[in-house]
This record gives C-alpha cells, structure tokens and sequence, in this order.
C-alpha cells in the first residue's frame, strides 16, 4: 500500500481552486452583466432594474447607484470566492512549484540557482507585480485607464520575459499568471472591499459617501474584468506546449493574453448594447496574428528536421533506446525512480518499444520539436540526441 499525502493534498487544493475560481469569476461575471443590462425602473427610488428568469423562478434585481434609502438588515458581500481562490492558488504555487522548483522552476541550462533563490525570485516577482500596479493606479497614471492598461502591460510583458529568462517557460508562465491573480484579489482585497465598507459606514452614520471611493473600486473592478481571460488562460496552458514551449514564450503569452482582452471586450460591449463590429474585427485580427507567430515558429523546425533526414535515420529501437533510458524513464516509467513522482506523468510510460511508439508524436513535440522534456532538462539532453529521436520518429518509429 502506498500513500501519497502530497499527491492528496496536491488534488484537494487544485480541486478547491478550481472551484473558488469558477465561484469567483463566475459572480464576477454576473455582476457585470448584470451591470450592463440595467433599465430605468418602471417605479421606485431604484436607479436601474433587470428581470430574469432562472431555475423555474423569475428575479427582479434592482440597484441602488449610491445607496438605497434603507440600509437593508441583511446585506451579502461578495469576497470570499477571490480570498479563497488567492490562498488556494498560493498553496498550490508553494506545493507544486517551490516544494519541486529543482523540476518544475529552475533551468539550469537558463540560470543557475538554488531552490531557496528560486523561491525568493518567484515570490519577490508577485510582490513586485503588486507594487507596481498598485503604485500606477493612485499615480496620475491612474487617471486614464488605456495609459495605465499599456503601462501595466508594459510591466507584464517585461515580468514575462525576466522570469523566462531565469526560470524554465512554464515556471515562467506561472508566475506571470500568479502576478496577475495576486493584483486581482489585492484589488478585492485592499480597494474594493474596504471601500466598500467605508460607503456603508458613511451612510449608517447619516453621512455622504466621498464618490471617489465608489470610483476607485470600480475602476478596480473594471481591471480584474479585463484580466480574468489571460490568467484563465495561464492556468491552462500547461496543457498547450506549442504556447510555453515556442522560442519566445513571453511573445506568444502577450499575443494570447492581448487576445483574451480583446475577446473580453468584444463581449463588454455587448452586454452594454453597444456596436461590436470594430472591436470584434479587432479580436479577429488578434487571434490570426497570435495563431500565424506561433505557427511560423515552427516553420523553421520543418527545415531543420529535413536537413537531418538527409544523415541517416536510426534504424531500429535499439539505437534510441539507451536515450530514454538515460533522459526519460527516472519519470516515465511505470514506477518511477524519481522520487517527486509515485506513477507516470500524465501516463506516459517510456520504457519499452511498445509504449514509446504510442507516444512517439508527443515525445516529437515535446523532446524534439521543443525542449520542454526531459523536465528541467536535469539530465542535460542534447540538441544532437533530440534529433537522433527525430529522425527515427520520423523514419515511422521502426523496431
Ligand atoms: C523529471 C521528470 C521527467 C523527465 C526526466 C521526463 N519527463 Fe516527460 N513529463 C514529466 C511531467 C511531470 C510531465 C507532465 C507535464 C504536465 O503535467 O503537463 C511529463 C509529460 C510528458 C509527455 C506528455 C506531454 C503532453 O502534453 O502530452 C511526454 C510525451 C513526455 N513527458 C516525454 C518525455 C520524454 C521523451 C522524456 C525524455 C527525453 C521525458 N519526458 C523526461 C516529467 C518528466
């Protein structure tokens, strides 16, 4: 019997992640919408209204722009969903990235550094990333949301590129979706909230609210809107090698996170009932940049594998064997000698003919075509080695 307390506690606090995001972006979301779909009401003090359907029952909301003339006995807060998703996202960041930064975050190939610099690296980029936005918005720069978009964008994309350049692209990645994450929920945490709370002081106390707190949460709000996309799409692109394995991994991360922007507004705008024909022609112009660069990336692999095809390709399994069993089976192998894993990962098991031609196309994609594997590339594979792989997975993986 065995028992993996990390590998339990690893899928808890994802499993809880996961569903404090949804939770969290999913009322987010709402609120926008709802926001966006406002009338005037037909009657009352009310300064807009929205009927709907939903669940078998009809709902009538209706919003107080300051504040109604009654402060309501029972008034629900939403912010424990963001909380939440922060400390769970956290844990996770700890767990799986700094309790494994010799596999999952240092590249020795990139920079050369213990886990405890590592450490301090990742968590001084979140904290910097809170800084500086934070700083930018009480700035004069806060004044204008676009000049504190490009600004802000400016600071990520740089983010993106230092951290690639110190960690392996994933790592990278992570972190740049993790500085995002910490402004959103600091956003919830140390503007909209507490000013929240001081309207609703002011009026139980007979006072007028100063308008510049409701102003500054909102302008919060309207970040964390804007920002949602290209973090949700940082948590998935673990999934997507071609995104953090290309060969500028901070440029495909900008093309896609601009492209999350634009879609978002694409959809803000109609919510609100605005014309989206302009917006929409700019996210459709987004998508194609985004989809052309990464693909012409990779147009230069085609030539390069052509040019190896012409030296002659392994002919049997035999010759590549000794490769995997040197750079791939300590983890992917059904019992794992490395002990950051109790099974393989993802399944992939590399350790005999049979296995590794059901998986020659991804080990192509992931070993060859890009150097996202061996993990870390602790075992200091070589371009040469790649493509001896290459060559015989493209000589049809012959036994
Ligand atoms: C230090 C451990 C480690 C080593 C060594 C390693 N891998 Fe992996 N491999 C992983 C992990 C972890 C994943 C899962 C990544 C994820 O969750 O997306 C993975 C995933 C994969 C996948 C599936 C990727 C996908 O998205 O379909 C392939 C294929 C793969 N590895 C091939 C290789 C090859 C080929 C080698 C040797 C050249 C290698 N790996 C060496 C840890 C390792």
């Amino acid at each position: 019997m065995t028992f993996d307390l990390l590998e339990w506690l690893n899928l808890a606090i994802r499993w809880f992640h996961l569903t404090a995001g949804i939770a969290w972006i999913g009322s987010s979301f709402y609120f926008v919408w709802l926001d966006n779909h406002l009338v005037p009401p037909k009657q009352g003090d009310a300064s807009g209204e929205v009927w709907s359907v939903h669940g078998g029952g009809f709902y009538h909301k209706q919003k107080y722009q300051v504040a109604p003339a009654h402060m309501p006995e029972d008034l629900h807060w939403f912010k424990w969903e963001a909380y939440t998703t922060w400390i769970t996202g956290f844990l996770m960041l700890v767990l799986v990235y700094y309790v494994g930064a010799e596999s999952l975050l240092i590249d020795p190939a990139k920079a050369r550094m213990t886990t405890s610099d590592a450490i301090m690296l990742g968590l001084g980029s979140l904290l910097a990333g809170w800084g500086f936005y934070d700083t930018a918005c009480r700035s004069p720069l806060g004044r204008d949301n676009r000049v504190l978009g490009l600004v802000w964008f400016a600071f990520l994309l740089f983010a993106a590129w230092f951290l690639n350049w110190v960690f392996n692209a994933r790592g990278a990645y992570l972190h740049v979706g993790a500085i995002m994450g910490t402004a959103m929920v600091g956003n919830v945490f140390f503007v909209i909230i507490p000013n929240q709370r001081k309207v609703v002081a002011a009026l139980m106390a007979g006072r007028e609210p100063d308008p510049a707190l409701g102003k500054a949460a909102k302008q919060r709000s309207l970040h964390n809107n804007y920002m949602t996309l290209p973090v949700l799409f940082i948590m998935i692109s673990h999934h997507y090698p071609m995104t953090y394995g290309a060969a500028r991994p901070w440029l495909v991360l900008a093309l896609v996170g601009l492209t999350g922007v634009a879609v978002r507004h694409v959809f803000n705008l109609r919510h609100r009932g605005a014309p989206t024909g302009r917006a929409t022609l700019v996210a459709g112009a987004m998508v194609l940049v985004m989809v052309t660069y990464v693909s012409a990336e990779k147009l230069t692999l085609p030539a390069e594998a052509k040019a190896a095809e012409a030296d002659a390709a392994p002919a049997n399994y035999a010759s590549v064997q000794p490769l995997f069993a040197r750079h791939c089976i300590a983890c992917h192998a059904e019992h794992p000698a490395n002990a950051a894993f109790t099974a393989p990962p993802l399944g992939v098991e590399l350790d005999s003919y049979e296995h590794v031609r059901i998986y020659a196309p991804r080990v192509k994609k992931v070993a060859v075509d890009s150097e996202i594997m061996p993990l870390g590339n602790t075992t200091g594979m070589t371009r040469a080695e790649r493509d001896t792989i290459g060559r015989w997975i493209a000589a049809g993986a012959p036994q």
